[in-house]
């Protein structure tokens, strides 16, 4: 008995080593590959770059193989992230993933219009009945932290939240089934809205 007890530790010794060097390998591969545009850690202060920092690694892989195999096919998804991902293996993907997962994420507590903000928060909690939008926390977590594959919100970048709530109304992300049906009840003022509500979180 004590002895198995002993080994189940050991294993247990052994398993948080295996993350720990994946994670390792990991940061050797955000200095070398991604920090130049993401930041180190995932941690951006350019608007042109999403932050990946708190991201959860589910989400992180299933978009690294779309960039990977081209499905996630907007503009700046083909300019950007397409060359760099061909470069990764299956065992880079999830170490990346778990190395930006444990990473912490991004306040930045800009609140520059508190109306904006405001009516923002409103949708995020209570989603747009009279549409046919359902509160976005359900899916995204009640401050935008995100689980499994639908991906951390709050403390992202206001233009990268714009930007990838107006793709959803085409279908270069073929992945984001229930976005496609959701941004149909949402208005320019809206996306403006919820994209300023979201990066102050
Ligand atoms: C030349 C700049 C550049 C480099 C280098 C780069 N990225 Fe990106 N990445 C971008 C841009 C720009 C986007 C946003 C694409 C868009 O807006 O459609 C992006 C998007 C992403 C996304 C999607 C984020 C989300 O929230 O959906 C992930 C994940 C990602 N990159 C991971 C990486 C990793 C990992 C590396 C290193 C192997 C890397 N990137 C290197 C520019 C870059
Ligand atoms: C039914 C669950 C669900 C609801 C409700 C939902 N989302 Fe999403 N959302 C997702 C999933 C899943 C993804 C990831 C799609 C993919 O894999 O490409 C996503 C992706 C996104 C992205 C892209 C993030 C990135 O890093 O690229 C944004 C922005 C977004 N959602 C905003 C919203 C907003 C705003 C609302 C409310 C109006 C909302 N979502 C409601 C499930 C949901």
């Amino acid at each position: 008995m004590l002895k198995r007890h002993w080994i189940s530790l050991s294993m247990i010794g052994l398993l948080s080593a295996a993350a720990a060097s994946a994670s390792d390998a990991g940061a050797r591969l955000d200095r070398q590959l991604c920090s130049v545009c993401h930041g180190p850690g995932g941690t951006t202060s350019s608007e042109l770059f999403p932050q990946l920092a708190g991201q959860p690694a589910p989400y992180l892989i299933a978009q690294m193989k779309a960039f990977r195999d081209k499905t996630r096919s907007e503009e700046n998804a083909k300019r950007f992230m397409w060359g760099i991902s061909s470069r990764l293996s299956d065992d880079d993907i999830q170490n990346l993933a778990a190395f930006y997962e444990t990473q912490p994420p991004v306040k930045h507590g800009k609140i520059s219009d508190q109306a904006k903000y405001e009516a923002g928060r409103d949708i995020f909690t209570n989603g747009h009945p009279d549409k046919g939008v359902p509160p976005c926390m359900t899916c995204h977590g009640e401050k935008g932290e995100g689980k499994d594959t639908t991906p951390r919100l709050g403390g992202q970048n206001e233009t990268y939240l714009k930007r990838q709530l107006k793709v959803f109304y085409g279908n270069e992300r073929p992945a984001a089934m229930a976005m496609h049906e959701i941004v149909k009840g949402l208005s320019e003022a809206d996306i403006d809205n919820i994209a300023h509500y979201l990066q102050a979180q």
